[in-house]
């Protein structure tokens, strides 16, 4: 149906305790990207707030090429969302509800080009998630938060900070290049486990480039080479300012664009 004619109702979870999960997909070239991978991540942030999820991987394929093609959109975000159920005001779960199910397509306007290529600047906040920053809750409000501050200052994403160790973006993972190493923060209950982030690891090490997971602290992401972002949207953005401080020559690296070029093949397979 059109978007603006969807409703739910203003007893739903989802809008009442932000008591639910997501994922976003995206198509290229008309084909959904890497979907058992977000579908694998879906089913994983429903068990781990106790749904489970009844739609098999081929009726979540269905439903999906389905809304793609009706909407003619190019490329397209695929927005799937999924709430505890309506059900009258109680924190502990409702003993009947039924789940509400969302899919939402829209059309995917490409990050411009020239931020692409000259590179973004970002901002640190302090981290105030909480600790299952692993599980994809459409509760969103630090990101919303930190997100709001870094446009407001003119940069593009916010990363938040936690003890001095730099974990992700509000919507992204984070990469960086520090004395010739590829280095992201390990996956665990602080971050997200990005899929593109995986993809972009399987793709460095297949390129033999010295890739490591661990903690980077906020000092070490200040004197890196390069920094870079992933995520479904964005896929591989170079970062080339953080809180005002030009990283390496302030233009996007040559291992980040080397990444971009391996990744954009991908998309085109
Ligand atoms: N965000 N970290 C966070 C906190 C995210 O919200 C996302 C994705 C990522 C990157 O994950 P992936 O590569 O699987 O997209 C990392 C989506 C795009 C969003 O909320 O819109």
């Amino acid at each position: 149906m059109p978007l603006a004619e969807a409703r739910v109702s203003v007893e739903d979870r989802g809008f009442q305790f932000g008591d639910g999960v997501y994922e976003l997909i995206r198509t290229y070239g008309g084909r959904i990207f890497h979907l058992e991978d977000h579908l694998r991540r879906l089913e994983q942030s429903a068990e781990a707030i106790g749904l489970s999820i009844v739609y098999s991987k081929s009726r979540w394929k269905e439903i999906l090429e389905k809304g793609h093609a009706r909407s003619r959109y190019p490329d397209a975000k695929l927005y799937i969302q999924i709430t505890r159920g309506a059900a009258p005001r109680d924190h502990s779960f409702p003993k009947k509800a039924r789940m509400s199910v969302i899919v939402t397509v829209r059309t995917l306007v490409p990050l411009p080009t020239e931020l692409r290529e000259k590179g973004a600047s970002v901002i640190t906040v302090t981290d105030l998630r909480w600790g299952r920053c692993d599980i994809k809750t459409i509760n969103l409000l630090p990101n919303v938060m930190a997100r709001q501050k870094a446009r407001s200052s003119g940069a593009f994403e916010a990363i938040f900070v936690r003890d001095g160790m730099v974990m992700e973006g509000t919507g992204s993972n984070l990469f960086a290049v520090v004395g010739r190493q590829i280095v992201t923060p390990p996956k665990g209950p602080a971050i997200l486990p990005g899929i593109t982030r995986d993809l972009v690891m399987v793709q460095a090490r297949e390129a033999r480039h010295p890739l490591l997971e661990k903690g980077i602290s906020l000092e070490d992401l200040l004197g890196a080479e390069e920094i870079f972002l992933t995520g479904t949207t964005i896929d591989i953005l170079p970062v080339v300012q953080v809180d005002g401080k030009t990283i390496g020559n302030g233009r996007p690296g040559p291992t980040t664009r080397r990444l971009c070029q391996q990744f954009l093949q991908t998309t085109r397979l």
